[in-house]
C-alpha cells in the first residue's frame, strides 16, 4: 500500500509534489475513477493507475530524450480526439517518457522527455529559472526601445509578470525576427509578452532548453542525452 503521490513519482510521471497538480487537474484515475485528493492510498499490486487515460507503472531505468517537436503536434502522450501528439514520435523509444513542461500546438523545437519525475518537476518549476531560448517571427517592425519593456516585465493573463531578454535579428515593415531568453515559464508566455507590446507572434521555435539545442535534429527526430548532459541538468536544479 502507498500514497498515490509516491506511486506517480515511482512511475516517473512527476515528483511527489508535482503529483498534487496532476490530481488537481483531474488527470489521474485509479480503477477508472478520478482521484480527487492527493493523500489517496492505493494497493500498487492490484489497483490500475492511469494518467491522461494511459496506464502507468513504476520505472526500472531512467531515460532522457531530446525531441525536436514539430509544429501542429500536442505536447501530451495521448489525445482523446486523435490529434498528433509528441507520444507518437517517441513511441519507438525504450520506455514511456513524459514531456518536461509544454510547447504550444503550433510551436516547434526543443522538448525534453523523461521518466525521471523529480528532475522533470524541477526543470519545469519557475523557481529553478531554467533558461529557454526562442526564435520568434512577429508582426510589424520592432524597435530596440520596445524590447526594454520585455526586460522590465509585462503583465500576463494569470497576473504574473512575464520577462524576457530579447534581441532583434531582422526587422522590416511587415514582420521582424527576434531571439528571446526566458527563465520562468508561464503558459503561452512568449505569445502573451509579444501581444502585450503590440507585436503578436506569427511563428515560434524553442531553439534551446536548459542548454540543450536542437540544431542537429530535424523536426520529429529525437536523441538520447549523454551522461554528462544528464549530470549537468541535475546540478542545475540541485539534484546530487
Ligand atoms: N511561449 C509560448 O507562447 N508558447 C510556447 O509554446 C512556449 C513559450
Amino acid at each position: 500500500m502507498m500514497r498515490i503521490n509516491k506511486y506517480l513519482s515511482l512511475c516517473g510521471v512527476t515528483s511527489r509534489r508535482g503529483a498534487e497538480i496532476f490530481i488537481k487537474k483531474k488527470r489521474v484515475t485509479v480503477n477508472d475513477l478520478t482521484v480527487e485528493k492527493p493523500g489517496l492510498v492505493i494497493d500498487e499490486t492490484t489497483d490500475q493507475v492511469k494518467v491522461d487515460g494511459t496506464k502507468v507503472e513504476p520505472v526500472e531505468h531512467k531515460y532522457y530524450i531530446l525531441l525536436n517537436k514539430p509544429r501542429m503536434v500536442l505536447t501530451t502522450l495521448h489525445d482523446p480526439f486523435h490529434r498528433p501528439t509528441v507520444g507518437y514520435y517517441v513511441k519507438k523509444g525504450p520506455a514511456r517518457v513524459y514531456p518536461v513542461g509544454r510547447l504550444d500546438y503550433d510551436t516547434e523545437g526543443a522538448l525534453l522527455m523523461t521518466n525521471d519525475g523529480e528532475l522533470a518537476y524541477r526543470l519545469a518549476h519557475p523557481k529553478f529559472e531554467v533558461e529557454k531560448i526562442y526564435l520568434a517571427e512577429i508582426d510589424g517592425p520592432i524597435k530596440t526601445g520596445e524590447l526594454d519593456r520585455l526586460s522590465k516585465g509585462v503583465k500576463l493573463e494569470d497576473g504574473h509578470l512575464g520577462k524576457a531578454e530579447a534581441e532583434i535579428l531582422y526587422a522590416s515593415l511587415k514582420t521582424s525576427r527576434i531571439r528571446l531568453t526566458l527563465t520562468e515559464g508561464h503558459k503561452r508566455e512568449v505569445k502573451q509578452l509579444m501581444k502585450g507590446i503590440g507585436h503578436p507572434v506569427r511563428r515560434l521555435k524553442r531553439v534551446s532548453f536548459a542548454g540543450l539545442k536542437v540544431d542537429n535534429l530535424n523536426p520529429g527526430r529525437w536523441r538520447f542525452l549523454n551522461v554528462n548532459e544528464v549530470k549537468r541538468l541535475q546540478n542545475l536544479v540541485g539534484i546530487k
